[in-house]
């Protein structure tokens, strides 16, 4: 199962993906977290992972990723980045680190000023995650980047499931919203987790959102907080998040949307 972990910038997207990866390890699922954000930097830290080779690096940057990109669409033959098929076993293995049951792939970053846009990172991210085929127990958590570019540039048509975050501000709410009806256009459902919030906070949000959609609500907690700040390992236990991963393994896509795509 793929899952796409998107929604406004700074709602938690990234610490939601390292508390959901941690549960579903613990829970015996193997994990592969995808880091598709172009700009931050630190999520291997918060996962305590040691950093991969970037492969947008491995693949001699942005003039080798661009032929490479080329010849995969063109499917004129596999190379070690672009099999066919890609497995959680054949990803190209420098690009891969992995601890406690959690692999961790890193698409790409920017670095230089001027040298281009974001786009040619998502082209791997799509290019990946179309070829990508896990199994039952395998479990894909892509952290994307803030907004809904992510959409405009259909990588989450090969998802199986949208995960909105949703922190305390009207225009996350809105976001959320708006990340479920472009989801929905592209077959794939979106749900919505609530972060940062207390019981009046989850009442607002409650009303704003439609809220069968709403599957887990996670409090602020302080300990992830400084962890955090300090770019240490997320090791805060964090009950709620249970609901997130319950709702997760019995996901079954409707039948509908398996039709559609
Ligand atoms: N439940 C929480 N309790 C306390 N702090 C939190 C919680 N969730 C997120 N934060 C804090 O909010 C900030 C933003 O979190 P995070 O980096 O996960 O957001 P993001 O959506 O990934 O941001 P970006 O859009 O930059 O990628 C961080 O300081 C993080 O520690
Ligand atoms: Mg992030």
């Amino acid at each position: 199962m793929k899952i796409m972990i998107c929604g406004k910038g700074g709602c938690g997207k990234s610490t939601l993906t390292v508390l959901l990866a941690r549960a579903l390890a613990g829970i015996g699922k193997k994990v592969l977290v995808v880091d598709a954000d172009e700009s931050n930097l630190c999520l291997h830290r918060l996962l305590g992972i040691h950093q991969p080779e970037i492969m947008m690096d491995a693949m001699g940057g942005r003039i080798g990723t661009r032929e490479k990109l080329k010849q995969a669409s063109d499917h004129q033959h596999e190379d070690d980045f672009f099999k066919q098929v890609m497995t959680f076993d054949n990803l190209p293995a420098e690009c891969v680190t992995e601890a406690d049951g959690i692999k961790l792939l890193v698409v790409g970053k920017i670095k230089e000023f001027g040298e281009g846009c974001a786009c040619m990172i998502g082209g791997i991210s799509k290019a990946v995650l179309s070829r990508l085929q896990e199994k039952e127990n395998e479990i894909v958590l892509i952290d994307a980047e803030a907004g809904l570019e992510h959409f405009g540039r259909q990588i989450d048509k090969s998802c199986d499931l949208v995960l909105c975050v949703v922190d305390p501000n009207y225009e996350s709410i809105q976001m959320a919203d708006r990340a479920r009806q472009i989801a929905e256009g592209a077959g794939v459902q979106t749900y919505f987790i609530l972060n940062k919030v207390d019981d009046n906070v989850r009442e607002i949000m409650t009303s704003n959102l439609e809220s069968q959609r709403i599957i887990a609500a996670i409090p602020h907690n302080e300990e992830i907080f400084l962890q955090s700040l300090t770019g240490q390992t997320l090791t805060a236990g964090m009950p709620q998040i249970e609901a997130a991963c319950t709702f997760i393994t019995s996901y079954r896509k409707p039948l509908s949307l398996n039709m559609k795509m």
